[in-house]
């Protein structure tokens, strides 16, 4: 039986917005909660011995969401890169983007441009943050440099790959999606493939160390066979 250590999960951080209305706050205070789990979440993460997380905090479908709840998301992602970045020095993480960073305003490109550079050396652990991300977007945008290069077919995975946001990140080995929906919404569509996913009813701003300690032991009890019988 194989039991493949877990070197990248990923979070499909869902809930916030019903969290605050379960407890009559504004939504975006389910978003500001949901940053502390983020934090607890990392911790754990690491505690864990878990290489590589990645978080799903805006996709390319939220911008349909209303104006204000945007610019408070856009809000809260400069607020948290700017002043977590000594601890995230401390922790030793190196902290990385994938999404279509283009479309984002010119000053939070700046400030993860900053960030990415300023955590570049840590090589042990990365926390990558998936911002304005699609996979569909990702599949079309690295087919997209594929043609404009000049690259002639048969097109394999390798080179696929190699036009990725994140070309080196090894594929997820688990996904969790908190908040009782059964979705992968876009999240690393071609990575996904073989990952193991796990479901748990907690809205995001209530997941902690206990419930990542959880969804890793359901983890390891199963069996990874990527189509061997
Ligand atoms: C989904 O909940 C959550 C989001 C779209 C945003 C996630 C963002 C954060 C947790 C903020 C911070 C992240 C970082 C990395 C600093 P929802 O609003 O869709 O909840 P609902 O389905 O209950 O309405």
């Amino acid at each position: 039986m194989e039991k493949k250590k877990i070197e990248h999960l990923a979070i499909i951080m869902d809930g916030n917005g019903r969290w605050a209305k379960s407890k009559h706050l504004p939504r975006i205070m389910g978003h500001h909660a949901g940053v502390r789990a983020v934090e607890r979440t990392v911790r754990a993460a690491r505690e864990l011995d878990i290489p590589t997380v990645s978080l799903y905090a805006f996709s390319t479908e939220n911008w349909k969401r209303p104006k204000g709840e945007v610019m408070g998301l856009m809000g809260l992602f400069r607020y948290y890169m700017k002043s977590k970045l000594e601890d995230l020095c401390k922790e030793e993480t190196h902290v990385r983007f994938a999404g279509d960073l283009e479309a984002l305003p010119d000053d939070i490109v700046e400030i993860l441009d900053d960030t990415e550079k300023a955590t570049a050396k840590f090589t042990e652990r990365q926390l990558v943050v998936c911002l304005n991300y699609g996979g569909r977007k990702e599949l079309l945008d690295a087919v997209n440099k594929i043609v404009s290069e000049g690259i002639k077919p048969p097109i394999t995975e390798e080179i696929l790959r190699k036009h990725f946001y994140l070309p080196d990140l090894p594929d997820p080995d688990l996904i969790i999606r908190t908040s009782g929906e059964l979705r992968l919404s876009n999240f690393w569509l071609w990575q996904s493939s073989y990952s193991e996913y796990y479901f748990t009813d907690k809205y995001w701003p209530e997941f902690d160390k206990n419930a990542l300690q959880e969804a890793v032991k359901d983890y390891y009890e199963r069996e990874r066979r990527y189509g061997n019988a």
